[in-house]
C-alpha cells in the first residue's frame, strides 16, 4: 500500500523565530508519535528563504531518529557503514524539503524567480506547481505549469500539480470539464515521470472553511485518476493524488478514507506544528 503524502503549504509566512517554534511544536509530536509517523511521508513548502534553514534543523532532529532505530532494531552505530547511516536518516526523515514554485530555466535572466537546479541543490524533493494562487495572481497559464514540470523532473523534484475549478464553474457544473482540460494541459505529454503528485484544490474551497462533500471529492479524484491512466501515463497507478482547500486536524481522517485520496496539501492549518502533526496522525 501507498504511504500517505501530507504536505505543508506555508505560503508567504513565518519568521525565523515563528519558524524555530513550529519545528519545537513538530518534532516534539513527531519523536512522542514515532512508530505512527512512519506510516506517512510528510513534506513542508516553506518560503524559499527558509528551505535551507529548515533543512539544518532537519540534520539536528536526524540524530534523534539513527537513535530510535538503532534501539528498535537492537544494534549500535558501528554495526552500519556510513552510507548505510546516510540512508538510515533519510528514510527516517521528520519531513522532507519543498517549495513552493520554481521557473522553468535553471538559469539566466530571471530577477526574482528560483530554478529547479537551486532547489535541487538545496536538497528539495518536492515542488508546488500552478497553485491557483499563482495562476492568479501571477498569470501562470496550463502551458507555463507544463514546462516548470518539466523543468522540475529534470532536475530530480517531484512536481505537485495543482489544479481546481472556480465557484463559478462549480455551479456552472462545468467542474469535471474544467479540470480535464486543466490537468492535460499542465502535465507535459512528451516525457516519463517516475512519480508525479497531483492535487486537486476547489479555489472556493481554499482558505474559506468550506469543504467539498465526500461525494464531490470522490467524483473528482475518480476523473483524475481515469484521465491519468488513459490520457497521461501507464505509470499512472504510481501517481499520488491529494486533496486541497480548508483541510484541518478535524476534518483529515474523514478526507484520507475517502478512495483514491493519498493525501493532503494543507495550507492555513499547517502553520501550527501541533495542529499539522495531529493531521498526518489521522492517517
Ligand atoms: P488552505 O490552503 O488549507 O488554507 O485552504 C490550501 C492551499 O492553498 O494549498
Amino acid at each position: 500500500m501507498k504511504r500517505k503524502l501530507i504536505v505543508a503549504n506555508w505560503k508567504m509566512n513565518f519568521a525565523f523565530d515563528e519558524t524555530d517554534e513550529w519545528i519545537k511544536n513538530f518534532i516534539a509530536q513527531y519523536n512522542a508519535n514515532y512508530t505512527a509517523m512512519q506510516n506517512v511521508e510528510v513534506a513542508v513548502c516553506p518560503p524559499t528563504y527558509l528551505i535551507s534553514y529548515l533543512d539544518a534543523e532537519l540534520l539536528e532532529t536526524s540524530f534523534f531518529d539513527i537513535e530510535q532505530f538503532l534501539k528498535a532494531e537492537n544494534k549500535k552505530v558501528e554495526d552500519f557503514s556510513q552510507d548505510e547511516l546516510m540512508q538510515i536518516m533519510i528514510d527516517a526523515t521528520p519531513f522532507f524539503l519543498g517549495a513552493q514554485d520554481c521557473h522553468y530555466e535553471n538559469s539566466g535572466a530571471f530577477t526574482g524567480d528560483t530554478s529547479p537546479m537551486m532547489l535541487s541543490e538545496m536538497g528539495v524533493r518536492y515542488v508546488i506547481l500552478g497553485h491557483s494562487e499563482r495562476r492568479a495572481q501571477h498569470f501562470e497559464t496550463n502551458e507555463i505549469v507544463a514546462k516548470k514540470a518539466r523543468a522540475a523532473l529534470y532536475n530530480d523534484i517531484i512536481p505537485i500539480i495543482c489544479v481546481g475549478e472556480s465557484k463559478e464553474t462549480r455551479d456552472a457544473e462545468e467542474h469535471l470539464k474544467f479540470v480535464f482540460k486543466q490537468l492535460i494541459a499542465s502535465i507535459p505529454q512528451d516525457v516519463i515521470f517516475p512519480r508525479l503528485v497531483i492535487a486537486y484544490e476547489p479555489i472556493w474551497s481554499i482558505g474559506t472553511g468550506l469543504v467539498p462533500t465526500s461525494e464531490q471529492i470522490l467524483e473528482m479524484m475518480d476523473l483524475i485518476k481515469k484521465i491519468c491512466k488513459e490520457k497521461i501515463s501507464n505509470l499512472a497507478d504510481e501517481f499520488v493524488l491529494l486533496y486541497g482547500g480548508s483541510a484541518t486536524e478535524v476534518n483529515a481522517a474523514e478526507i484520507l478514507s475517502i478512495q483514491n485520496v493519498d493525501g493532503l496539501l494543507v495550507g492555513k492549518a499547517s502553520l501550527d506544528g501541533n495542529k499539522f502533526a495531529k493531521i498526518c496522525l489521522s492517517v
